[in-house]
């Protein structure tokens, strides 16, 4: 389950308690600059930077006046420098005559740069995703976890749920992949 904000806020005392805002598209390069980060964190990249961050900073600048689809949230420090990001999209389920949510929520991009990690800036942006699905009354949130992010989301209530399918249309070629 998720931490109580009590023990979140005693994390943060010794250091800077991050500010936790929905980004605009005004933050596209910004976000834009951290996806990069993550992304090319977990495989190596394969194309170049700037043009990657362009056009990202495009397509997000595109997606952020707060759509019903897409919303994110930006943690930074005092200095307005950020520190991590999440990122929600929202899925409409088809109308049904039987009561349940109409909408699913998606959970992606889910970043703190490694040097604020470890003090609870995740668990606050996690915290802040989940409870904008809860307020909109989402139907259920899913995921795919690195296996290191595990741990994080059953502490937020993720629980792996059997019975759920995947057909993998793609996958990295082998001689891509990082040892
Ligand atoms: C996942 C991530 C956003 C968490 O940010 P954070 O500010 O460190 O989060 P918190 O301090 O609230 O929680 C720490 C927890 O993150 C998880 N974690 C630790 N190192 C991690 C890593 N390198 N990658 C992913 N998760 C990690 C653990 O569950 C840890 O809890 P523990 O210390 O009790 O084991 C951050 O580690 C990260 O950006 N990792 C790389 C990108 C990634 O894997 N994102 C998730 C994709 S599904």
């Amino acid at each position: 389950m998720s931490q109580p904000q009590s023990m979140l806020e005693e994390r943060h005392t010794a250091q800077q308690r991050p500010q936790v805002r929905l980004a605009t598209d005004a933050d596209a390069a910004t976000l834009a600059h951290l996806r990069y980060e993550f992304r090319t964190g977990l495989a190596p990249g394969v194309t170049p930077e700037s043009g990657f961050r362009e056009r990202c900073t495009e397509w997000m600048a595109a997606r952020l006046p707060w759509t019903d689809v897409w919303r994110c949230w930006l943690a930074e420090n005092d200095a307005g420098e950020a520190l991590g990001t999440v990122w929600v999209q929202f899925l409409e389920k088809l109308p049904n005559p039987v009561g349940e949510p109409e909408l699913h929520a998606y959970v992606t991009s889910f970043y703190v740069r490694p040097a604020a990690r470890g003090g609870g800036i995740g668990s606050i942006l996690l915290g802040t995703a989940l409870a904008a699905c809860a307020e909109r009354g989402c139907d259920t949130v899913f995921l795919w976890p690195t296996p290191l992010s595990r741990s994080l989301y059953q502490r937020h209530g993720f629980t792996e749920r059997s019975g759920a399918l995947e057909l993998k249309l793609w996958a990295r070629p082998a001689e891509e992949q990082s040892p």
